[in-house]
């Protein structure tokens, strides 16, 4: 019978049987499946958790926040949070092929949890806290079961994208991989964690991917770019939810396209700007999906908006394509 306290009691189970009492740690996004990942190892094996928070400046307005917040105050968890802006950035610097993009975000990812448990190993001998001594072996990821199968590691065999941080990983991987959620769907992962009392704004939140604003713009990575989209994002997320929408769509990636420039018009001059892409997308579980109806008083409010707050944007556009043939992200 599949209910939330079967998975998570079968789940606890075969997680203290993996971890022993080896020291462990998991790398928080914010999302719901790290979340919930987290919370459910967190029961298993309590303080021999760490939680990393990296912010990698490929972040969303006001996810760090949260996550030092509510995640933490909901859980109890030991949470680190790192700032690893400028190293992101530097690694991407000169790259706009996606998969090439998401190869060097998952491996400075892994880069940093390797920094964050040497310190974790180091702080511990100092303090002689539970564990000390022992090496951090194990490293919490949230895969779920369609991401299993994208990248090609189940069935369906057909690698569409490195993502879901299955292909994404380096052979030197130095960490063995604890996957709770490795069997279920989203709306599974769900009735779990509010089962676990992660706080609802976690689990209702939508689906943001790892790899963050990295693969939301259509070209290199800049400081600048970065700030543009966070704002256009920033925008276009505030108006869903202030039409109460937020429970009809499962996610509406916004996307700039930063190589694509386009001629508007404001006051008296020319404008020589980029578009950004409204991606308001449903769906039960990412497979497949289909674009989401938006009312257009919302869209005309998201445009004019975005277009009169973020000088760099002259332009908004709604992309109508279900999935297939489109995937939901644009890279
Ligand atoms: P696509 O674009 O493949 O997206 O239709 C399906 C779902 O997966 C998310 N996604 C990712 N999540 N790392 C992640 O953790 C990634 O590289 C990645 N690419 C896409 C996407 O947001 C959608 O929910």
């Amino acid at each position: 019978d599949w209910t939330p306290d079967n998975v998570i009691a079968d789940q606890v189970a075969a997680i203290r049987a993996q971890v022993g009492d080896a020291r462990v740690i998991c790398g928080l996004s914010g999302g719901v499946d790290s979340s919930v990942a987290a919370a459910l190892v967190q029961q298993a094996v309590g303080d021999q958790l760490t939680c990393v928070f990296v912010d990698h400046g490929l972040l969303r307005e006001g996810e760090v926040e949260q996550v030092e917040r509510d995640f933490v105050a909901a859980t109890g968890v030991n949470l680190v949070v790192r700032d690893e802006r400028q190293r992101f950035l530097d690694a991407l610097a000169g790259h706009s092929d996606p998969e090439t993009k998401r190869k060097i975000i998952g491996r400075e990812f892994i880069r940093v949890f390797e920094d964050a448990a040497r310190d974790i190993v180091a702080e511990s001998h100092e303090h002689a806290v539970h564990g000390a001594g022992s090496e951090v072996k194990f490293l919490v990821q949230g895969t779920l079961y369609p991401d299993v199968v994208e990248s090609g590691g189940g069935e369906g065999a057909a690698n569409i994208k490195s993502h879901h941080n299955v292909g994404g990983l380096p052979d030197d991987l130095q960490f063995d991989l604890v996957e709770p959620l490795r069997t279920l769907f989203k709306d599974e992962v769900r009735a779990v964690g509010r089962e676990l009392g992660v706080p609802e704004e976690i689990v209702a939140r939508q689906p943001f991917p790892g790899p963050g604003l990295g693969i939301r713009i259509v070209g290199e990575i800049t400081a600048d770019r970065l700030e543009t989209l966070r704002r256009a994002d920033a925008i276009a997320r505030e108006e869903l939810t202030k039409a109460g929408l937020d429970d009809d769509i499962w996610q509406c990636p916004v996307v700039l396209l930063a190589d694509v420039r386009s001629v508007g018009v404001q006051g008296d001059g020319r404008t020589y700007g980029h578009p950004v892409v409204l991606r308001p997308v449903s769906s039960e579980d990412a497979m497949t999906a289909d674009w989401t109806r938006l009312p257009y008083d919302v869209l005309s409010v998201i445009s004019t908006r975005i277009t009169n707050e973020v000088s760099e944007v002259n332009r908004v556009v709604l992309d109508v394509t279900s999935k297939p043939p489109g995937t939901i992200e644009w890279e």
